[in-house]
């Protein structure tokens, strides 16, 4: 099967030696807002996986969560995956837990390059504001512990990245002029 995906801005590179570069990082640590003001700035394609999951399916991601179970979720983040494997010189932004399979960042990872954008799970759930409804994860009664833990998690995998953006003390547009820094010595 062809992939085709709804990308902003221009298409992918057909050169799947051109590596991608991979925003990871907690929700709400502003990986969609940074990775499409970036893609805008240096032309590249931008994916996100949530919203792309989101249009194939045809419904928001909570209720894939409800109606079919995270295992469904996953098993959709790996098929995206391994289409983008035919493909290269994109930014993506996977959801927060796409990280945790190891496997899978396995699939693009060489070549690809992985960005953490580093806030502690606090300022990540200040950062969502009510939108951490909509994350099926974290709309428990303690959001707050919840995201502690999915922190401690995955932790050392984010850590693991190749490039760690300290976004703590970053306004979004800081962090999006690093990351246009980085793509722009991506070839
Ligand atoms: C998830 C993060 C979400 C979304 C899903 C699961 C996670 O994406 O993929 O709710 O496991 O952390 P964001 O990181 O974009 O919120």
């Amino acid at each position: 099967m062809t992939p085709t995906f709804r990308t902003s801005q221009g298409a992918p590179a057909a050169d799947p030696a051109v590596p991608h570069l991979i925003l990871v990082g907690l929700p709400g640590c502003g990986k969609s807002v940074v990775g499409m003001r970036a893609a805008e700035m240096s032309g590249r394609a931008f994916l996100d996986f949530d919203a792309e999951i989101e249009r194939r399916e045809g419904k928001p991601v909570s209720l894939i969560f409800a109606e079919h179970g995270e295992h469904y979720f996953r098993r959709k983040e790996r098929e995206l995956t391994e289409e983008l494997r035919l493909t290269g010189g994109m930014l993506l932004s996977p959801g927060g837990g796409w990280i945790a399979n190891s496997e899978v960042v396995g699939l693009l990872r060489p070549p690809s390059r992985l960005v953490y954008l580093r806030v502690r799970p606090e300022t990540a759930l200040k950062r969502m504001g009510r939108r951490r409804e909509l994350r099926p994860l974290l709309a428990r009664p303690d959001p707050q512990a919840e995201i502690r833990r999915l922190h401690e998690e995955r932790r050392l995998l984010y850590e693991g990245a190749d490039v760690v953006i300290d976004s703590e003390h970053l306004t979004l547009q800081e962090v999006t002029e690093q990351v246009v820094a980085l793509l722009s010595e991506l070839r």
